[in-house]
């Protein structure tokens, strides 16, 4: 089933949790809207799901407009963190509710429900329990057995809202994994939402990253880590450093330094550079570089991270290097980025921002710099 949300908004005492929010979200597909708490990523589940009414905007199952249907006419099923199942009912019953509660007329036998209920443990893979009770089973186990309560109802969509929120580290990643296979073996058009990055990123066909009640972008995984298109992307997404940069003539400085690094098509005024640790390198015999004074370095498994303070602002880097990198970190070291974004300051709405790989200015003649083409 293709959903699309078309400008949804929803103010809440004329406080505002979703502003304007567009999305299209097709068939088969498993989306996970992820943002920091408190950015609107229930409010838009639940106005899916129809627990919940836009302000302004609209909901399309299909072709068909949603936006002021129940929920059981929607269709949905739902997995949230604390929707506890029923503490007094075998999983059995638990995973057969939505469908004993339906209308005479489309209410299976019992021998029908007991039946499907069964076979749903099988799909989450906990045949034979159905005669347990909540209370004798895991929390993945729970959650497992309302997926199957949320499947039953044989739903147009599935909506999780932090399914695994509750359960221990290890035990959530075995969940993602097997909910990816899962979903894989079914084809639930599924809208899963978390404010755990790397939750997203290994489960999902396209991220949604929401903040302040706004999409900042949409992409596969792939894309929101390697081509953020915000500064809140870049540093939400993956370790990251900002470093304050002034441009002047389509070069980067830092103070009165050329970096060496293009940043072609900005204004001159201020900007932002934002590189990934790895994306950081140390040179020497380099006349335009990033200055900058060593603070700490780390050892953290397979990886070596300097620290430092970048010269003349008060701004930090990190630095990874393989583990094995013996060098001495100490003092001062001059930096290049290899792979960066410049966004333009935040006051000068007008700007595009810039991508960049080395090589850099004073190694282009006489080909061309290889860096990427502007993105908006
Ligand atoms: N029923 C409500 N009444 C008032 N404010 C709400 C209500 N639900 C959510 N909000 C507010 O809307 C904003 C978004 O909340 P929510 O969608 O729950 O965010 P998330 O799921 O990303 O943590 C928050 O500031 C929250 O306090
Ligand atoms: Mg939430």
């Amino acid at each position: 089933m293709d959903i699309s949300v078309r400008e949804l908004r929803k103010t809440f005492d004329r406080y505002p949790a979703l502003h304007d929010v567009s999305l299209d979200i097709q068939s088969g597909e498993l989306i996970a809207l992820l943002g920091p708490s408190g950015s609107g990523k229930t409010t838009l589940l639940r106005l899916i799901a129809g627990l919940e009414f836009p302000t302004s905007g609209s909901i399309f199952y299909g072709t068909e407009d949603a936006s002021g249907k129940s929920v059981r006419d929607r269709q949905v099923g739902f997995v949230f963190q604390h929707y506890a199942l029923f503490k007094h009912m075998t999983v059995a019953d638990n995973i057969g509710f939505g469908l004993k509660v339906r209308d005479r007329s489309k209410r299976p036998s019992s021998a029908e429900i007991r039946r499907r209920a069964s076979d749903l443990l099988d799909l989450v893979q906990l045949p034979g329990l159905e005669d347990r009770y909540p209370s004798q089973l895991s929390g993945g186990q729970r959650q497992r057995v309302a997926l199957a309560r949320a499947l039953a109802i044989e739903p147009r969509v599935l909506l999780l809202d932090e399914p695994f929120g509750a359960l221990d580290a290890k035990v959530r990643k075995e969940l993602r994994r097997w909910l990816r296979e899962l979903h894989e073996r079914t084809g639930h058009t599924t809208i899963f939402v978390t404010h755990d990055q790397e939750e997203a990123l290994e489960l999902s066909d396209r991220v949604v990253v929401m903040s302040q009640g706004r999409i900042e972008q949409v992409g596969t995984p792939d894309e929101i880590y390697d081509t953020p298109a915000t500064p809140f992307v870049f540093s939400f997404i993956g370790d990251s450093s900002e470093i304050p940069i002034s441009v002047s003539g389509g070069e980067a400085h830092v103070g009165n330094r050329s970096i060496g690094v293009f940043a072609e098509g900005l204004p001159d005024g201020p900007a932002r550079l934002f590189v990934r640790p790895h994306d950081l390198d140390l040179v020497s015999d380099d006349p335009q570089t990033i200055a900058a004074v060593v603070t700490a370095v780390r050892r953290n498994s397979g990886s070596r991270f300097v620290e430092a303070e970048i010269d003349g602002c008060r701004s930090k880097v990190e630095i990874e290097l393989p583990a094995d990198d013996m060098r001495v970190f100490e003092g001062r070291i001059a930096l290049k980025p290899k792979r960066w974004k410049i966004f333009p300051d935040a006051k000068r709405p007008n700007s595009q921002s810039v991508v960049g790989k080395g090589p850099y200015k004073h190694e282009s003649e006489p080909k061309p710099p290889d860096y990427s083409q502007m993105v908006s």
